[in-house]
């Protein structure tokens, strides 16, 4: 007879004092014996638990646990088998797990063989269903036997079987079942207890197990993205990154294949970025349309999409022929789909939840990763643009920050300024700069003032002055904070002398009109003068009061002849008569004819001739005019045992043009103030008491029309330096032409 009942809570047993009267004692020796049985049990029972307890502090082994708990019953309780049956919820199954006391091909039988919950009607699936337990004493006289159960008795060779729910927080997860071939069970409440208590335990351990199993995998997976971040921090190098990632994902998915897709800058396509595993091999150069196909669609909707079965899925369009399942998940950052990480496999539902999840985490920890790359190569992208056109601009450009540090010096702020980049960024202004460019740096970032075209000049470390025309504005961060200030600085020198070049011109045009026949005009009158004072100097001669008087208008009329002189010289410096000459030769007449004033003043000369120079084309007559006032003018500077350099030598032009006869007029005198060298070339400029203010002016002329340019290098108190340079292929062509 088979007994059907939902398990209760056992009553405790009958109690002996009850039962104690007239035969009190009989019944009390049949109670002992009846509870000595019950302690047995239970000792066995506690004996039981007591050593799959102890399994449980052991290193966690749930399989081998579940294992000894079914050899356990099965030896408490004489049954043939044992076997723990767990609840697929998936496929609506129940699957054996754990099996004690079958056959080899049994064991392969039960593992094989799920029942299916909704199909299969017997005890093991009622059980399951009902969470009601069912013990079935022999199954040839139970009523509760279905055909399915009949059926599997006798595959099982089946009398007699015991089927309990395993029950979680509630939930039925299986089902623990015992039974026994040859002999009928014979199970009383304390028995079907004992064994609901083997069921609740072997609950416990599942929960465990899973729990267990929860958290192993939680571990491994913080492992693995800790394993990625360590491999992925270091590389800023997105085509090395993505490549890591797909590595990554690939080392743990059961997947035959992975694949990173990245979209494109107008989000129409996604392209294979990386992949690993042989499926994407000839696909690596395709690209998807967002919206289309499996990685398309997870890209338009920016959901993942995990497809057991690809044949069922309308959206999948046959890529590859080996893939069955696949996962596919969006890599978002920031609301942005960035790409996609795709998994394929070539079995039907090789993918879990679990590893959606896992590929979400991984894809949310990529995508940051990749947008970090992306912003850092559009920064690195946009720098160097702003560096090259730093660079490359005509100006100097000098970028200091509030503290009045420099951090950016570009290349032609080294030309101007000669100093090195590398001795000014990083710098404090005031280390390298002093003067009045020190104040203009200080005044324009505490006042944060945007300078607009102020002109200055800057001594230069190698002497040279050059003029600067300096503007400014404020440099500002996204939130229009100011953090420093942009110093564009312009050199002028160039502009200033041409400009000067003009204006000297100018005004020695208008002296050379002017003065031909002003010149010719004062000469006359001023003979006649001198003629007249001569009369009336031999008439006064015994007048000692009128000789002074006489004295003085003959050194002013000498004065006006000297200066009627250099008038002439300057206005009859008209077109050179060129011929091929020896510069130096000329240089050495124009000195012997200064002898006298170099004498007087005890001055070392020394001449240093380039022999690279030869003859070239001239007008020797002129030029010697031309050393004859510049070394005049060297001496007047120079004081007693002074000296004076003459200099030549040939510069090699840079890039294929002319070479240069360069040649230099030396002195180590009183030098020229900054404030008068732009004066030195006008005519009658003078800062000598007796001098015409000619001299320079007949220069320039002289070497302006010889096609050549002089400049000046001077330093007060310390001497001037007047350079020559004259083009040699322009002498050469003038050869040509004489
Ligand atoms: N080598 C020099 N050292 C210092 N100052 C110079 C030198 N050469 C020219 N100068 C300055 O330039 C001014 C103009 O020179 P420039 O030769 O034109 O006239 P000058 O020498 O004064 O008069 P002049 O040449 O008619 O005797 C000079 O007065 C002097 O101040
Ligand atoms: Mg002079």
């Amino acid at each position: 007879m088979g007994v059907f009942f939902t398990l209760q809570p056992i009553e405790p047993t009958d109690s002996p004092g009850e039962k104690m009267g007239t035969n009190g004692s009989k019944a009390y020796l049949k109670w002992i014996e009846k509870y000595k049985g019950e302690i047995k049990t239970k000792d066995r029972l506690l004996s039981s638990i007591n050593k799959i307890s102890g399994l449980l502090n052991r290193p966690i082994q749930w399989e081998k646990i579940l294992q000894q708990l079914v050899k356990e019953m099965k030896r408490v309780f004489d049954l043939q088998r044992v076997v723990i049956f767990l609840i697929n919820k998936k496929e609506n199954t129940l699957e054996v797990k754990y099996v004690v006391g079958f056959s080899p091909a049994e064991v392969a039988r039960a593992f094989k063989y799920p029942l299916d919950m909704n199909r299969h009607q017997c005890r093991e699936t009622l059980v399951a269903k009902t969470g009601r337990m069912i013990y079935i004493r022999n199954a040839h006289r139970s009523s509760i036997i279905t055909e399915f159960d009949f059926k599997m008795d006798r595959i099982w060779n089946r009398t007699s079987s015991i089927s309990m729910p395993i029950k979680i927080k509630g939930e039925i997860v299986g089902v623990l079942q015992g039974d026994s071939t040859t002999k009928e069970l014979v199970f009383s409440r304390e028995d079907i207890k004992m064994f609901s208590s083997f069921a609740s335990h072997a609950s416990i351990i599942i929960e465990n197990a899973r729990l267990h199993e929860k958290a192993q995998k939680k571990i491994e997976q913080l492992m693995f993205l800790h394993s990625v971040t360590e491999k992925t921090s270091s590389t800023l190098n997105l085509v090395k990154l993505v490549d890591i990632i797909t590595a990554s994902v690939y080392k743990i998915s059961q997947g035959r294949c992975c694949a990173l897709l990245l979209m494109d800058r107008d989000k129409r396509y996604l392209r294979v970025a990386s992949w690993k595993g042989e499926d994407w091999q000839e696909s690596a150069s395709i690209r998807v349309r967002v919206g289309e196909n499996i990685s398309g669609w997870v890209a338009e909707k920016g959901v993942p999409l995990l497809i057991n079965d690809v044949t069922q899925e309308p959206r999948y369009s046959i890529v590859h022929p080996n893939v069955a399942s696949m996962l596919s998940v969006p890599l978002i950052c920031e609301n942005n789909v960035l790409g996609v990480i795709s998994l394929t496999s070539d079995k039907k539902a090789a993918f879990s939840l679990d590893d959606l999840e896992l590929l979400m985490t991984l894809a949310g920890h990529a995508a940051a990763l990749i947008n970090n790359v992306r912003l850092y190569d559009q920064m690195k992208e946009e720098r160097n643009v702003v560096s090259d056109i730093l660079e490359s601009s005509p100006n100097g450009i000098v970028v200091v920050d509030q503290s009045k540090k420099i951090t950016s010096f570009n290349r032609r702020a080294e030309d101007i300024l000669q100093i090195k980049r590398k001795n000014a960024v990083g710098k404090k202004f005031a280390d390298i700069f002093n003067g009045e460019i020190l104040d203009i740096f200080n005044h324009i970032v505490e006042n944060q003032e945007v300078l607009d075209n102020v002109e200055m000049s800057f001594s230069r470390k190698d002497g040279e002055v050059v003029q600067l025309g300096i503007n400014s504005s404020l440099l500002k961060n996204r939130n229009r904070e100011t953090i420093g200030t942009i110093v564009s600085i312009q050199d002028l020198t160039e502009f200033k002398r041409t400009e000067d070049l003009i204006r000297r011109m100018d005004k020695l045009s208008s002296l050379g009109h002017l003065s031909a026949g002003l010149a010719h005009e004062i000469r006359n009158p001023l003979a006649s003068i001198n003629f007249n004072v001569q009369l009336i100097e031999k008439k006064l001669e015994n007048d000692p009061n009128a000789s002074a008087i006489v004295e003085d208008i003959f050194e002013g009329i000498d004065r006006i002849k000297v200066l009627v002189k250099r008038v002439l010289d300057f206005t009859k410096t008209g077109t050179p008569s060129f011929s091929l000459g020896d510069i130096h030769e000329t240089i050495s007449n124009a000195l012997a004819l200064i002898t006298p004033q170099i004498r007087e003043k005890n001055i070392e000369v020394k001449k240093d001739f380039s022999t690279h120079i030869g003859p070239f084309v001239f007008d020797p007559h002129q030029m010697q005019q031309v050393f004859v006032n510049l070394l005049l003018n060297a001496a007047e500077a120079t004081p007693e045992g002074g000296t004076i350099e003459i200099r030549s030598e040939k510069e090699k032009s840079r890039n294929g043009g002319s070479d240069t006869y360069v040649i230099s007029v030396i002195d180590n005198g009183q030098g020229i103030s900054q404030e008068n060298i732009p004066k030195i070339f006008d005519p009658f400029f003078t800062t000598k008491p007796d001098g015409t203010g000619l001299g320079l002016s007949i220069v320039h002329k002289i070497i302006e029309q010889h096609d050549a340019t002089i400049d000046i290098k001077s330093r007060e108190d310390k001497g001037s330096s007047f350079i020559l340079r004259f083009s040699a292929k322009r002498a050469l062509n003038r050869h040509a032409t004489i």
